[in-house]
């Protein structure tokens, strides 16, 4: 990496990307990674190279012309209001997508080279055999494509009808020759419906409401997309910042891209962890009352609060520690509970995102190091939600973050963090949404604040298969047709 370019993505502040020299280099970074793009529906197609690698390399140079750039993301930004119907693309190829097409991939620790499929022992993962059966083959590459108006994508789960979507809309007719669909996924945001409570799909909303983007929720019913590493001017402006401070350089998920571009700085591309997670909602209410019922005691039964312990914040999102603040609230850390009394040491958001906490517990840490592993989540739930009834399995979330490290940021969380009983401290159990594998009890505090119960909460989340991806440059892509 060039002096000139490592001190661009190394920013001490928030940066404004209509200005120079971010406009330029947001131009050729896609888009979707500095900030999420927000759509109501995506598809997520998975493919597998068949073609002459020269032919695919040409084809995906081609096809750079129908991508979103982080800048032109910024414009649609203004115009979606007017127009529903503007189309975002990405695109990604996996390690075996870079050797198919003979490309030297980009550098990383191990973990991107060898692919998710050779990291489950170290995340825990459940085995490949157990994986549903389209992510057990080889996957290349992923183009994602979302709208606010699903008429417009090809949101069909038969890869037939998204080959054909190519064909007409971004002139591939040979794409069946070049690449197989492996699976295609769709992804739908859900929200709370202001009238009834119930959650269902953002799209399904009439357009008075859906105008006014109401907030993302998952299929657990806990409101989502609330503390987000933040990198632009415009997000961070008017944020109260005592506590905890979003703000994260370009750094921490953009890396340079190792293939020329014609430019000489050359141009960045980020890693993308894509994990079909699917939830069991059934067996998470039964054992919420489970928890709720032993918290109670021959007390009350707080469904509530035993829904804020387990995720570390209350389902509208206002954090377990402080009820009186508004559900966006983000400016908080764990210094006033340090042994999990109000928010548990294994919370989800806890276990997740520490915010400094690690830096007590072990003395070769410090907050700078730790907010290293910071994460850029863009997951978007999938599976039907009708108004009025129970969540119907499968359904779960595609879960997507990007990163400049695989290793150090997803993998850490994950492995690390989430699956660990003994972080941060001895014995304290697993994430118990997002921990993998050996599970003991986790300890829970009783509304008294003095005292804990114990009992296992695990198993609600499943990895049903997934790949690590890399979304290069555009001037990288383009520069194959050549
Ligand atoms: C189906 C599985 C999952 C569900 C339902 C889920 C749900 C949530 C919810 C509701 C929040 C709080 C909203 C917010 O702060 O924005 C959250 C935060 C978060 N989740 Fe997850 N999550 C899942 C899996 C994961 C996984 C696998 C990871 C990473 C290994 C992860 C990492 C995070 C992080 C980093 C935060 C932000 C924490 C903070 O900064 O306070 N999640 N998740």
């Amino acid at each position: 990496m060039t002096a000139r370019s490592s001190s661009l993505i190394n920013n001490t502040a928030p940066v404004d990307p209509t200005q120079e020299p971010f406009q330029t280099l947001f131009k050729n970074v896609q888009g979707n990674i500095v900030k999420g793009h927000g759509r109501d529906y995506a598809v997520h197609l998975l493919m597998k190279f068949k073609g002459q690698p020269a032919d695919v390399r040409t084809w995906l140079g081609t096809i750079a012309q129908y991508l979103t750039s982080a800048f032109q993301q910024e414009e649609h930004a203004q115009q979606r209001g007017e127009n529903p119907h503007v189309i975002f693309a990405n695109v990604f190829l996996s390690a075996d997508g870079y050797r198919y097409l003979n490309l030297v991939p980009p550098q990383e620790l191990l973990a991107f080279h060898q692919g998710m499929k050779r990291r489950g022992g170290i995340l825990n993962d459940p085995s490949v055999d157990t994986w549903e059966l389209p992510y057990r083959e080889r996957i290349d590459g992923m183009i994602l494509l979302a709208c606010d108006d699903r008429a417009c994508l090809p949101f069909s789960d038969d890869p037939s009808d998204a080959a054909c979507w190519l064909g007409s809309n971004w002139g591939s007719p040979y794409f069946s020759d070049l690449a197989e669909l492996v699976t295609v996924e769709l992804g739908r945001v859900l929200t709370k419906d202001p009238n009834s409570g119930d959650i269902v799909e953002r799209g399904s909303l009439p357009t008075s409401l859906t105008a006014s983007k109401l907030p993302s929720f998952e299929h657990f019913g806990y409101r989502d997309g609330i503390s987000q590493p933040l990198f632009l001017k415009g997000q961070i402006a008017g944020l109260s910042v005592t506590q905890w401070d979003p703000f994260a350089p370009l750094s921490l998920v953009l890396v340079q891209d190792p293939l020329p571009d014609g430019s000489p700085s050359g141009g960045y591309g980020s890693f993308l962890v894509f994990r079909k997670l699917q939830q069991d909602c059934d067996r998470f209410q039964t054992q919420v009352e489970e928890l709720a019922a032993r918290l109670a005691g021959s007390g009350h039964r707080d469904l509530a609060r035993t829904q804020a312990l387990i995720m570390g914040r209350f389902q509208d999102g206002r954090p377990v520690s402080d009820p009186s603040v508004s559900p966006a609230f983000n400016d908080f850390d764990f210094t006033a509970d340090r042994y999990g009394m109000q928010c548990p040491l294994q919370a989800h958001i806890r276990k997740a995102n520490p915010r400094g906490e690690t830096a007590v517990w072990n003395t070769r840490q410090t907050v700078e190091k730790e907010r290293r592993h910071r994460i850029v989540r863009r997951g978007i739930p999938y599976g039907l939600r009708r108004k009025g009834e129970a969540p119907q399995p499968p359904l779960g979330l595609l879960f997507m973050c990007y990163q400049a490290n695989i290793a150090v940021q997803f993998e850490h969380l994950q492995g690390n963090w989430a699956n660990n009983r003994h972080f941060p401290l001895w014995e304290h159990g697993i994430d118990p949404i997002s921990g993998q594998g050996y599970s003991t009890v986790q300890r829970w505090p009783t509304p008294s604040g003095c005292g804990t119960v114990s009992l296992r909460f695990s198993d609600t989340v499943r990895l049903r298969g997934g790949e690590y991806f890399f979304a290069p440059s555009l001037n990288v892509l383009r520069a194959l047709k050549k």
